[in-house]
């Protein structure tokens, strides 16, 4: 079970979406949340009418159970240091910092127990992507128990994978909306009208990857059942799929470039 209250540092893009994600889900009521951000945004503000407390003083931050520490990874040493000393010695910390590494964190907030997770900022919908890792099982299943509700998860065996899931499904939304982009844009270059061809592209796409999630099939499965032999999505494919270098290639190399930066970066 999820320890509570929840003290969240840094209500940012991310933070921000954790808090509407934890709403959409309904896991974690409002009054069971303290947030501090100097410069709150709309869901802050909006949280703390529900009955979240927004930025109380220190004293009050050593009541909470789960530490989400959402700050830039450049901004985790000074946020720390404010905590110090005003934090629940009993308390987990959910670090969703890219690039921190769970021993830097344990050495500087050390006892709590530390988890790391990379979410998507598709939290917020209560339908995003979390990847989780810690050495420490009570701390895995908070990390769990609190992005689960929100979140596709999955566990990982060691830190340095983080790297590889940030590849894959931190940026991996931005890999969907370019071939959105691009199938728009080929759209044009039928004959389409410009709203027809955008109208298409999206509805495809976002019909298509309802398809996969609803039936919960391969994807080389509902590929075969668009594609007849020797009709028009064959054609096309033999240009997509072209032996050597083709979108699979392509994709590889692209993930494989976003986890050599995520490793740069770390
Ligand atoms: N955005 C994403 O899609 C995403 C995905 C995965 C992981 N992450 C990770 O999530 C973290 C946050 O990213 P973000 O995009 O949400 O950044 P962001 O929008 O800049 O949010 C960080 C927030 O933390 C606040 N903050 C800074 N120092 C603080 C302190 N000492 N106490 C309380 N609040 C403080 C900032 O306030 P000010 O603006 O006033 O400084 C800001 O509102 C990063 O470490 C990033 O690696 C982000």
């Amino acid at each position: 079970m999820l320890a509570k209250p929840i003290l969240l540092v840094g209500a940012g893009a991310l933070g921000s979406a954790i808090l509407k994600g934890m709403r959409v889900a309904g896991h974690v009521a409002p009054q069971d949340v303290i947030i501090l951000d100097l410069t709150p945004g709309e869901e802050a503000q909006k949280y703390a009418g529900l009955g979240a407390r927004l930025n109380p003083g220190p004293e009050v931050w050593s009541e909470a159970w789960t530490v989400i520490l959402a700050v830039k990874p450049q901004s985790w040493r000074g946020a720390a240091q404010i905590l110090s000393g005003n934090l629940n010695t009993g308390a987990t910390l959910v670090s969703v910092m890219a690039g921190v590494r769970t021993d830097d964190l344990s050495a500087v907030f050390a006892p709590l127990s530390v988890a790391r997770v990379m979410p998507t900022t598709g939290v917020a919908t209560g339908k995003g992507v979390a990847s989780l890792f810690s050495g420490d099982g009570k701390a895995l299943q908070a990390a769990s128990d609190l992005f689960a509700p929100m979140a596709s998860t999955v566990v990982l065996d060691h830190e340095g994978l983080i790297d590889a899931a940030t590849a894959v499904s931190g940026s991996g939304p931005a890999y969907v909306y370019a071939f959105a982009s691009a199938l728009e844009s080929a759209g044009l270059a039928t004959g389409l009208t410009p709203a027809d061809a955008k109208t298409l592209a999206r509805a495809t796409l976002i019909s298509a990857v309802n398809l996969l999630d609803a039936t919960g099939e391969e994807p080389e499965d509902l590929i075969r059942k668009v594609a007849s032999p020797g009709g028009t999505t064959e054609a096309a494919l033999k240009v997509l799929r072209k032996e050597g270098k083709g979108l699979d290639e392509l994709i590889k190399a692209a993930v494989l470039a976003a986890q050599k930066r995520s490793q740069e970066l770390g």
